[in-house]
């Protein structure tokens, strides 16, 4: 495997977010976001921790940049904290907020790494949550508008690469139906109102999203000459059986998961089985809406991790629960005949699959019209805990890499057009619930002083993108 393998123009890059790596959380003018206000209650995350310094990003960007660099990376996806711009949401902008990120993509141009810019990932400016219930609200829309075209205009002349939300589905389903993830709604709500929030706030996303991107393409992207798109989270669903009620469940899910938002992007409505499941529930788009979510993308983001293998679990209709989950309604199995789907990384959620990439990629190609793909999630985690002697050796992550990159090449060759990998991650970061116990990094953070370590897998990048590099 090598880079001289992908297309020509193919882009390699690293994948992170604010939050989770630039610390600074409350200063230099940064106001709180959800997260902030979420990691202060006890016990949500793994040993209370917080971000508040993380990895220390916004002084380190740098150190960062340059690893980046000599490891033959082309790319950081990295996002803008909507409240270290806006600390109040709207209005007032904190210039600070703003010079740091000119400095991190001055910085990244300089060094030759292209900026691919995330508006949104999962940090709500707290103000907004206080002030109107957040993405709860038809508000909502203008507002981050509004903050959308305030980044296109302040970095679009050197940012070329847009991403409205990442992972729209998990911040609708972890953060308003089990209530993992800011804002926790609904952990012990009455069903009624968990039944309706995922997806009025999905809803909102994904207006949202296309009102910044007709603002982007009304006044910024003939000029800028960028593109823009959202990223989705797809885990791929395979039937337990080849029974058809097994076969529905897989759809069902993946309906329920990549269809809740790239349906409407691609077709301009919801999946079928949303609608006639979820009915009067879901929300619906007027026409003039639909004008404007149908086509609102000029690629889209995968973020491809894991595979499970799915059933239908025979529920009695008039059973049916009223959550997100139980409408989605379909088992989750880890083995099929005593056999694994693959071994488990640190994550719980997340089992080594690689086949699960191919056939992901392949799905969005033959049911969404073969869209401009960017790979812009992908890697696995080791315990917090390893030793940074133990941490450096990870060659299961090597070998989860080449496997996993081998397949999306072999999905490329197929047809699919990807355009761009990202790995998750550069260095070892905050992990949202988890806090600082899961270390996803090529590189190694040593949380007592913060420096960095390169793991035996970054300088399987670093030569992976080395041969057949075109210059
Ligand atoms: C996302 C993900 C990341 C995670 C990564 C590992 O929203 O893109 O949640 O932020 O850190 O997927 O779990």
């Amino acid at each position: 495997l090598s880079r001289g393998a992908f297309p020509a123009g193919f882009t390699f890059g690293t994948a992170a977010s604010a939050y989770q790596v630039e610390g600074m959380a409350l200063q230099d003018g940064r106001g709180p976001s959800i997260w902030d206000a979420f990691v202060k209650i006890p016990g949500e995350i793994a040993n209370n921790a917080t971000a508040d310094v993380s990895v220390d990003e916004y002084h380190r960007y740098k150190e960062d940049v340059d690893i980046m660099k000599k490891m033959n990376f082309d790319a950081y996806r990295f996002s803008i904290s909507w409240s270290r711009i806006f600390p109040e949401g709207e209005g007032r902008v904190n210039w600070k907020g703003v010079a740091y990120y000119n400095r991190l993509i001055n910085y990244m141009l300089l060094r030759g790494i292209t900026p691919y810019a995330n508006l949104y990932h999962y940090d709500l400016p707290e103000a907004l949550e206080k002030k109107y219930n957040g993405l709860l609200s038809r508000r909502i829309v203008d507002a981050y508008a509004n903050y959308a075209e305030f980044c296109f205009k302040t970095f679009g002349d050197r940012v070329k690469n847009w991403m409205t939300f990442n992972e729209p589905r998990v911040v609708a389903a972890l953060g308003y139906d089990d209530g993992k993830f800011a804002p926790g709604r609904c952990t012990n709500c009455s069903a009624g109102n968990s039944a309706t929030e995922p997806y009025i706030v999905a809803h909102n996303m994904i207006l949202s999203h296309a009102a910044a991107v007709k603002r982007y393409r009304d006044k910024y992207q003939a000029k800028q000459k960028g593109r823009i798109g959202i990223l989705l989270d797809f885990v791929w669903y395979e039937p337990l059986t080849d029974s058809k009620d097994d076969q529905d469940a897989a759809q069902r899910s993946r309906d329920f998961h990549l269809g809740w938002f790239l349906h409407p992007i691609i077709y301009g409505e919801y999946p079928k089985s949303m609608q006639e499941i979820v009915q009067a529930r879901l929300p619906k788009f007027t026409e003039e809406e639909i004008k404007m979510v149908k086509g609102s993308i000029d690629y889209v983001g995968i973020n491809q991790y894991t595979a499970y293998y799915m059933f239908d679990p025979h529920l009695p209709k008039q059973e049916k629960p009223t959550r997100y989950q139980s409408d989605w309604n379909a088992g989750f199995a880890f083995e099929r005949n005593g056999v694994p789907i693959g071994p488990r990384a640190h994550s719980e959620w997340l089992y080594i699959v690689p086949w699960g990439m191919y056939k992901a990629v392949t799905y969005v190609k033959e049911h969404y019209g073969n869209p401009t793909v960017i790979l812009s999630e992908n890697g696995m985690d080791d315990p917090g805990n390893v030793t940074l002697r133990q941490g450096l050796h990870d060659t299961t992550r090597i070998n989860y890499y080449r496997s996993y990159i081998t397949e999306l090449k072999k999905a490329i060759d197929d047809g699919a057009t990807v355009i761009g990998y990202f790995a998750w991650s550069l260095l070892d970061n905050f992990e949202w619930k988890s806090g600082y116990t899961s270390r996803f990094g090529i590189v190694y953070v040593d949380y007592k002083n913060l420096r960095r370590y390169a793991k035996m897998s970054a300088y399987w990048f670093k030569q992976m993108l080395d041969r057949g590099k075109r210059n």
